[in-house]
């Protein structure tokens, strides 16, 4: 990869060859380490480890096993309702879109909405923000098989890529968020995301969110707790990580996975729970946790909405509603608003 000139201040593009940049901001922003965010989060009563530890290479590959277990049916039916709504995108989509989502995402439903947009565009722009630079090895496929794709990646935080994105250019933006990613954040996080989405977008730009429903509990937890067991190992796996990068000696046999449903606050609660009296070493993290039997740690939340909630929080935003699809069983939802 060819290091060339600096756009701009804080990021640092590199450009690969005509129709492949990144930008990457330098490492100059003051943010916690994941030694010091471990040991904040684990020194408590309250013992947690946020949800973006898990995506580490093993935990990702975990969790696309995860997107095809028959129980976990979010991303298969996302995917059938982009199948459908691929034929009505046109209708909303008559300005020259660059394609923005937020996650590199899987690949099969970036390419679902490609495939509309590089058909209908002589060139398609699309600029994916994501922390992990696994993009760019996503990148060189989707340039083989979209001849008139260009695609700009920008290798940060959703905020920080948001923040890029604002005074990028003038042109119009669809901002993808699939997966119900935005279950995981808390409800405050949650409503700070959007707002930023909204500070970020110009009148006229449009926002497609996936989210997932309020259903039967059996569903719900079933898809939380899968038969095979791939859901508990991509919850425990947090510990191997914490053992390989922070120098710790978690004992994965002295946990078990736990997922419930939590009808009041509409969400899957996931933990780990130490079954036995026990104290670990974080090195990296100055910390020696000690934990009692059954005692838990909160390892993600994953919301679940109702329409009618989704509706009044974009709304709330600012947002204009412009079209709301799901499935045949109201499993699933894809909600495109506007800013105007
Ligand atoms: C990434 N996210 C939307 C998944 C979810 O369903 O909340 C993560 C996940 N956790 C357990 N299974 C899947």
């Amino acid at each position: 990869m060819n290091n060339s000139v600096q756009k701009n201040k804080e990021y640092k593009k590199y450009i690969v060859d005509s129709r492949l940049k990144y930008f990457k901001p330098h490492a100059t922003k003051i943010e916690k380490t994941f030694a010091e965010e471990i040991s904040s989060s684990l020194d408590r009563v309250n013992k947690s480890i946020h949800p973006k530890f898990f995506y580490d290479k093993n935990g990702s590959d975990l969790f696309e096993k995860i997107c095809s277990l028959p129980e976990y049916y979010p991303t298969r039916t996302e995917i059938s309702i982009l199948k459908n709504l691929e034929s009505e995108l046109d209708t909303f989509l008559e300005n020259d879109f660059r394609l923005v989502e937020l996650g590199s995402g899987s690949s099969t439903k970036t390419r679902l909405i490609l495939d509309f947009l590089t058909s209908t565009q002589k060139n398609t722009e699309y600029f994916p923000i994501d922390i992990s630079e696994i993009l760019t090895e996503s990148s060189e496929e989707l340039l083989n098989d979209y001849k008139n794709l260009s695609i700009t990646g920008i290798i940060d935080t959703y905020e920080g890529g948001l923040e890029f994105l604002k005074t990028y250019d003038d042109k119009s933006n669809l901002i993808i968020f699939l997966g119900s990613s935005f279950g995981n954040f808390s409800p405050i996080d949650g409503y700070r995301f959007l707002e930023k989405v909204y500070a970020t977008m110009k009148p006229g730009d449009l926002f497609l969110i996936g989210l997932d429903l309020v259903k039967d509990k059996l569903i719900l937890e079933s898809a939380y707790n899968d038969s095979d067991g791939v859901t508990a190992k991509f919850n425990l796996n947090v510990l191997s990580r914490i053992n390989d990068e922070l120098d710790a000696d978690f004992n994965l046999s002295n946990f078990s996975h736990r997922a419930i449903y939590n009808e009041n606050d509409q969400r899957i609660e996931m933990y780990l729970k130490s079954l036995v009296d026990q104290s670990i070493i974080i090195s990296k993290s100055h910390l020696e946790l000690k934990l009692k039997k059954d005692e838990l740690i909160h390892t993600e939340y994953s919301h679940k909405y109702l329409l009618s909630q989704i509706h009044d929080l974009l709304d709330d935003i600012g947002f204009d509603l412009k079209r709301t699809w799901f499935d045949d069983k109201k499993y699933f939802s894809l909600t495109l608003v506007s800013k105007n």
